[in-house]
């Protein structure tokens, strides 16, 4: 069968993607915005972030101290003991990608997740000892501080905020409480865990204060000595204590494995060179591997990029376009397509051979196009599982500073509140990154991902990783969008999605973040839609042979600033979590509040809220007010 359906033509013809690797045009030096903006998933960390930009702190400065504060503020997500990737786009010089995934500790070995039967069991690499990577989060933070920061503000400054928010407590919000009444984060959690969220035996409730004084004692030392101060001393001590003394799910207590001092002292967060693909006219810059975000995102805009999918753009009501049934087949076709490359090819390049040319060449790129045709091109599946679970466990941050400098940022623990250990003595929990490796061959992880040898489990080697930090920067060489989000492997889908919304459909970014979604990681061969779409977008897309679920998830918490022509940035967190955007001088929107929960909350307004859920600057210059919450 002949598949290609949609030639090259119009004005985006021969837009496909250019495979470069740190060769982007050199911006033009002095680059000003009118301000500089933040966005994360907590209000208060948004607010110490701008609170950096305007005494002068730069985008790196303001992403350190926000991602601090997120440690304290954010427990489901925000870390000192998980790992995560960054971007850091200046307004001159190279873009450099940061990688401080966590590693699999040096006694790790595949056996140690295989029952007496030598079956997988599939919880101890998402609960207990075995399934804690070595954090990276301290190293990365201190190396974007030391080697971008403005040089205004000490470690100390940058985590003074965090550590006032650990010590005197904060108001639980909505998100929290509502995460606390999981079961599942429950049964997850262990003594430690227990005794900080659930006093007495309850969840902690919306506007009881959250007091963490051991954490506020850990930031402090890390603050004073760097990496030494996690890394080493009584920091690192108390994390391999816990770990020692944590059961391994149905296991006898057994000591191999677990995470040891040397381990800890052996990490350090690496630079990596970005990769760069062309789309549209635009630079879009992304993380390399161990992230597969990165590479997909390059791979699916190459792919699209030499197509013409004008006229299959259909106005809604008010601004932007809206895609067509035909449009969406084809996005959800060139996403299978990039997930079966995941799946087989992408693991951390330390350790594996990742095909990266090859997969971004653009012979390959084009079959792929051109093997794209008027139907669904399904992989046979006898049963698909139901969709990919995803809660708040990741979180991204994007900030963008007055000199145009770009700092986009995802730190993860991988499960909710991660491993649910918490180190005691340290007042923070440790990750269950492990479940991130295909740790048999084949057998699906907590995502439904599969992978084989490129993702395999090797003691030091790091998990590969969905999440995707971008920055798109114009012709011009001045960035244009600076966005990432949680959700395991709905955060390439919809990072994407946003970019293809903002560029192609011409989308506000408010509406482009706001907009339903799909998704599809080509295990299982079901595509996943949002809630929202027209009813006859799904029966159309069965009728080209797509397995289409309408879900009640929401795929992803995006978090994106773009800049207007005026020089103006536009700050939108997505409604469907609750963070919240804020802009210098311009104070801080409201978050959406949790969909379970009626009425108003109960902690107090803030005093620089604003009553919505994003925001952005209207021509008068105050923010446009929108309504807040879902769709
Ligand atoms: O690195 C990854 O791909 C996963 N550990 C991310 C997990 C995640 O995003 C869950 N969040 N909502």
């Amino acid at each position: 069968m002949r598949l290609l359906a949609f030639p090259p033509r119009g004005r985006w013809a021969g837009a496909a993607l250019v495979w470069l690797v740190a060769s982007c045009a050199t911006p033009r030096a002095g680059a000003v915005l009118q301000r500089g903006a933040v966005v994360a998933e907590h209000p208060l960390a948004t607010a110490v972030g701008v609170a950096v930009l305007e005494e002068g702190g730069n985008a790196a400065d303001a992403a350190v101290a926000t991602a601090l504060a997120l440690a304290v503020v954010f427990p489901q997500a925000g870390n000192l003991g998980g790992g995560g990737f960054a971007l850091w786009v200046p307004a001159s010089g190279e873009p450099r990608a940061l990688d401080f995934r966590e590693c699999a500790p040096a006694a790790l070995r595949v056996d140690l997740f295989l029952d007496a039967q030598g079956r997988l069991d599939p919880r101890r690499s998402i609960e207990g000892p075995l399934a804690v990577g070595v954090p990276g989060t301290p190293h990365g933070l201190w190396r974007l501080f030391a080697e971008c920061g403005s040089g205004r503000f000490g470690l100390a400054e940058l985590a003074a905020p965090a550590i006032r928010l650990a010590e005197e407590g904060f108001a639980v919000d909505p998100w929290l409480a509502r995460a606390l009444q999981s079961e599942a984060v429950h049964a997850r959690m262990d003594a430690a865990a227990r005794e900080r969220f659930y006093p007495g035996g309850r969840a902690l409730r919306v506007g009881e204060r959250l007091v963490q004084p051991e954490l506020a004692e850990t930031l402090r030392r890390f603050a004073r000595r760097g990496p030494q101060g996690f890394y080493g001393g009584e920091t690192a001590s108390a994390i391999v204590n816990a770990l020692v003394h944590a059961p391994v799910p149905g296991a006898p207590l057994e000591r191999r494995g677990r995470m040891t001092l040397e381990d800890l002292r052996r990490y350090e967060s690496e630079w990596l060179t970005p990769l760069v693909g062309a789309y549209r006219g635009r630079e879009v810059i992304v993380m390399p591997p161990p992230s597969s975000g990165g590479l997909v995102e390059l791979q699916v805009l190459g792919v699209l990029g030499g197509l013409s999918l004008e006229a299959e753009r259909e106005p809604p009501a008010a601004g932007g376009y809206a895609p067509s049934a035909r449009m969406l087949h084809v996005w959800i076709e060139a996403f299978r397509r990039s997930f079966a490359d995941r799946a087989a090819h992408m693991g951390d390049p330390r350790f594996y051979d990742v095909p990266l040319r090859q997969l971004l060449s653009p012979e390959w790129i084009a079959e792929r196009r051109t093997s794209i045709g008027e139907r669904a091109k399904l992989d046979v599946r006898p049963w698909a599982p139901p969709p990919p679970p995803e809660s708040p466990q990741t979180t991204h941050l994007s900030v963008l500073d007055r000199a145009g400098n770009a700092v986009s940022l995802t730190t993860t623990l991988n499960g909710s509140f991660g491993s649910g250990i918490l180190v005691p003595g340290a007042g923070f929990l440790l990750n269950n990154e492990i479940d991130d490796f295909a740790v048999l061959a084949g057998v699906p992880n907590q995502f439904g991902l599969v992978g084989g040898e490129a993702n395999a489990l090797l003691p030091g080697k790091r998990p590969l990783s969905s999440m995707s930090p971008t920055v798109v920067r114009g012709a011009d060489g001045r960035v244009e969008l600076v966005l990432g989000s949680p959700g395991g492997p709905h955060i390439i889908t919809a990072v994407t999605q946003v970019m293809l919304r903002v560029i192609d459909l011409e989308e506000p970014l408010v509406d482009a973040v706001r907009a339903t979604r799909v998704h599809q990681q080509w295990r299982p061969a079901t595509t996943w839609l949002e809630n929202g779409f027209a009813p006859q977008i799904a029966h159309q897309l069965r009728r080209r042979g797509h397995q289409v679920e309408v879900s009640d998830m929401r795929f992803g918490s995006v978090q994106a600033i773009a800049v207007t022509p005026a020089g103006e940035p536009v700050a939108v967190s997505d409604p469907r979590r609750g963070g919240a955007a804020g802009i210098e001088g311009r104070g801080v929107s409201r978050p959406a509040e949790p969909p379970s929960t009626a009425g108003r909350p109960a902690v107090a307004p803030r005093r620089a809220a604003r009553a919505d859920a994003m925001a952005v600057p209207a021509p008068g210059g105050a923010f446009d007010t929108l309504p807040a919450g879902p769709e």
